[in-house]
């Protein structure tokens, strides 16, 4: 009886740690599980930088910019980094499809773009003249191909319609 116990609890938690390990497939080249804080708790925080977003935008312009995780800590692995960013309106592109990627209105990096910490794309503003808010989260990566021991970056900018 006791073996029997033992053999259903193998299956059990060997099941467990299957579905944990495939639900975590999507991260290290993905959109759209955005708040990596979720999985990635981090052991300290980076700074976000946002190279070529304007004060103040044009309707329709095409804005090119370069979005940059900062971390004193070195990655030992593939993986340097990744991000995501969100556009409350407007379009995001990604302008360098081999390290970035557009899926359901957020852009993120690649499988390939995760070995860098900068990543650039560009942003088409509304033709509308409204408010936008814009969202980004990142995670300057240790390598270890694991959610542990990352460093998570998250900010938010509202920009204005110029005259
Ligand atoms: C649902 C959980 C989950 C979320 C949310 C998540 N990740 Fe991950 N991430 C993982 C797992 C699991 C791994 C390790 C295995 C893999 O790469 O698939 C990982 C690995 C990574 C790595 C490589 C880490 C290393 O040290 O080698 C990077 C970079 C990364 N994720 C970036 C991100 C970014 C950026 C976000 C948010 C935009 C994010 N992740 C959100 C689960 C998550």
């Amino acid at each position: 009886m006791a073996i029997k116990k033992i053999v259903l609890f193998l299956v059990i938690a060997f099941g467990i740690t299957a579905f944990v390990v495939s639900t975590g497939n999507s991260s290290n080249n993905s959109a759209p599980n955005f708040e990596c804080i979720q999985c990635h708790e981090g052991s300290g925080s980076a700074e976000i930088g946002i190279k070529g977003l304007p004060k103040k935008y044009i309707p329709n312009k095409t804005y090119k910019m370069t979005l940059s995780v900062v971390s004193d800590m070195q990655s030992s692995g593939d993986n340097a980094g990744g991000f995501a960013i969100e556009a409350s309106a407007g379009e995001l592109k990604a302008i360098d499809k081999k390290n970035t990627q557009a899926s359901d209105g957020i852009l993120t990096h690649t499988k390939e773009g995760s070995a860098l910490r900068k990543w650039t794309f560009g942003w088409k503003a509304p033709a509308q003249k409204i408010p936008v808010d814009i969202t980004v989260m990142a995670v300057a990566a240790n390598g270890d191909f694991s959610t542990a021991g990352d460093m998570v970056g998250a900010d938010g900018y509202s920009i204005m319609p110029g005259k």
